[in-house]
């Protein structure tokens, strides 16, 4: 189990001093979106697709990139293709796209790639690379769950694993020799991601910061995202499945939430940092354990697709980078222009596809 004192640290989070207000009347707009601009014209900016998770909570055998969500069945991979195309026309440069897959969804993502001609995007601007894998134990026994006889079953490390597997496939030294400055990171189930942003990746440059993440506000206590906090001086993300209750409802004298503002994940990383951190060798992501369904071989041979999560597993999350940064810009955006995420089977009540057309609907985006 993870060691991190998360009723501690949600305690004693103090509050955030500058909120950055993407898409709203904030002071430094004008320069950021400058200084955005002027690093997408330049050809300093590229985009990291988080795409290696399995997807088990839609019920779908393949990977969610893959999925219809778009008005005309248009997939997730071919909306974020559009918008790099959008990016194309306005800033003269493709932004390029690297997409971490994994064993789970590597083969399929790849061959979408091929059958849709890349939609378009010059091939050698899309990359592909495989995060690593860990193993897993049955929740009730604690024992190492196994695939096939002899071979441990094995899932996805995590996205934190985006940074053992940048380092491992020397990505970061191909993008610094493309002159790129800016990494923007993103998940593959939210239509609305304001991808490659200038605004945002500005304000991670006006404040001289090494990250700069796009928030919202939360719209209630226990919203599944993650919880931005802030302990003398040092930000973290305190997942929602790990913030005790009472923190999650403190509020301000305003009757504003204490902890307001949630994790959308979408990130813009300087490359200097994360190649600082990755230099070091004994640098390394915490792990959390999570619950997940595993599939695996019965006492009698027989592969079983488990309904329900039957494994521990560890995973790394992306936001632990966060502590490790000198300074972080904390932006706040219009939830409905940058977030609607697509987690669940269309017969759930929330986060299904419904609940995302309606909301890409409601956006203008579409
Ligand atoms: C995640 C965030 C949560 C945030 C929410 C917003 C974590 C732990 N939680 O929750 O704080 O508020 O998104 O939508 O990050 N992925 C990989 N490899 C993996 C696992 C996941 O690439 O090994 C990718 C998935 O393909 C997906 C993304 O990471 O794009 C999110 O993974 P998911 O497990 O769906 O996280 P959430 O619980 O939805």
């Amino acid at each position: 189990m993870s060691e991190i004192n998360y009723q501690q640290l949600a305690e004693n989070s103090q509050p955030f001093e500058r909120i950055y207000r993407w898409r709203g009347d904030d002071p430094a707009k004008a320069d950021a979106i400058r200084l955005g601009e002027e690093a997408l014209k330049a050809g300093r900016v590229a985009a990291v697709l988080l795409a290696g998770g399995m997807a088990t909570r839609l019920g779908n055998d393949f990977p969610k990139g893959l999925y219809p969500i778009g008005f005309n069945g248009e997939s997730f991979f071919e909306i974020f293709a559009a918008k790099i195309h959008a990016l194309q026309n306005k800033f003269g440069r493709f932004v390029p796209l690297y997409i971490m897959t994994s064993d789970a969804t590597d083969d399929q993502t790849q061959a979408f790639f091929h059958e849709k001609d890349f939609f378009g995007l010059p091939e050698q601007d899309v990359i592909f690379f495989k995060q690593g894998v860990q193993g897993a134990v049955d929740i009730d026994t604690g024992k190492t769950l196994y695939s096939a006889p002899g071979v441990p079953a094995v899932s996805p490390d995590g996205h934190g694993g985006v940074l053992s597997a940048l380092k491992k496939f020397r990505l970061l030294d191909d993008m610094k020799q493309c002159g790129i400055e800016m990494v923007c990171t993103f998940q593959v189930d939210n239509p609305l991601i304001p991808l490659a942003d200038p605004e945002l990746i500005g304000y991670c440059l006006y404040d001289e910061a090494e990250i700069a993440t796009l928030t919202i506000r939360k719209n209630s206590p226990t919203e599944k995202v993650g919880n931005m906090v802030k302990n003398n001086g040092v930000v973290q993300v305190i997942e929602y499945s790990d913030l005790p209750l009472s923190c999650a409802q403190k509020t301000n004298p305003d009757g504003s939430l204490a902890i307001g503002l949630g994790n959308i994940a979408i990130h813009v990383f300087r490359l200097d940092f994360l190649a600082r951190i990755l230099a070091n060798e004994d640098f390394s992501l915490p792990f959390h354990t999570v619950k997940k369904k595993v599939p695996y071989i019965d006492q009698n041979g027989v592969l079983i697709h488990p309904t329900q999560p039957n494994a521990f597993k560890k995973e790394k999350f992306i936001f632990d980078v966060f502590p490790f940064a000198k300074k972080i810009a904390i932006v706040e955006g219009d939830r409905r222009l940058c977030f609607s995420a697509l987690k669940n089977a269309p017969n759930s009540p929330d986060e299904n596809e419904r609940s995302v057309r309606a909301d890409m609907k409601a956006s203008g985006l579409f």
